[in-house]
């Protein structure tokens, strides 16, 4: 079984990894962590709390206890994923702050040169936002926006969701029946 761990930051688009999780729960080992603000997020956007993000195989962690195992290079996580990312958490780890667990656990997933997927939703973008999305990609991170597409015309919200979801889990080499592949 692939071990993930799924980091959720105080940018808006909290629904995008509600759906990575369910779409993962089950399947995969899953480490959650969830920052302070991407608790406020849950709660304003979904109605939710970080304790919704439970069941088989699921361990959640606290966001300011650095000292647990996925701090740890050690630790052999097959990806971390972290959806939605916030500017602010992005910053932090493209400057190589490691103070929460998950600036550290994505600084560990660069550093031991594991995947990293983030993906970011802010708009629009400041210099400062586009050379710290650069310095990550060029760290070894593969930067994911939270842009959905158009053109497999979706109907409601959860298409939309569906759509950036799926490209996350193509991305952890995942099998995912949220979208078929593109036919013209
Ligand atoms: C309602 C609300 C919506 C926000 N949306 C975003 C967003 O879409 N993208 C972003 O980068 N920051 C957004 N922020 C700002 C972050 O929450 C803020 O920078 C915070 O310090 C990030 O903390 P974290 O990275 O530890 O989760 C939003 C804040 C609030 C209160």
């Amino acid at each position: 079984m692939k071990r993930f761990i799924l980091a959720i930051t105080g940018a808006s688009g909290v629904a995008y990894a509600v759906r990575l999780f369910d779409s993962l729960k089950g399947r995969a080992e899953l480490h959650v962590v969830v920052s302070e603000r991407g608790t406020e997020l849950l709660q304003l956007e979904l109605g939710m709390t970080a304790a919704d993000f439970s069941g088989e195989g699921v361990t959640r962690h606290k966001n300011s206890k650095i000292n647990t195992a996925i701090a740890s290079g050690s630790f052999r996580a097959d990806a971390m994923v972290i959806v939605p990312a916030s500017m602010g958490t992005l910053g932090r780890i493209a400057a190589g702050v490691s103070e929460t667990l998950i600036e550290r656990a994505a600084d560990v997933m660069l550093k031991e040169k594991r995947k990293l997927i983030l993906v970011p939703r802010e708009a629009p973008f400041s210099t400062i936002h586009l050379k710290n999305l650069l310095a990550l990609d060029q760290a070894g991170a593969l930067v994911l926006p939270a842009s959905p597409g158009f053109y497999q015309k979706p109907q409601t919200v959860d298409d939309m969701v569906d759509f950036v979801v799926a490209r996350i889990l193509d991305q952890l080499d995942m099998d995912q029946d949220l979208m078929k592949p593109y036919s013209p």
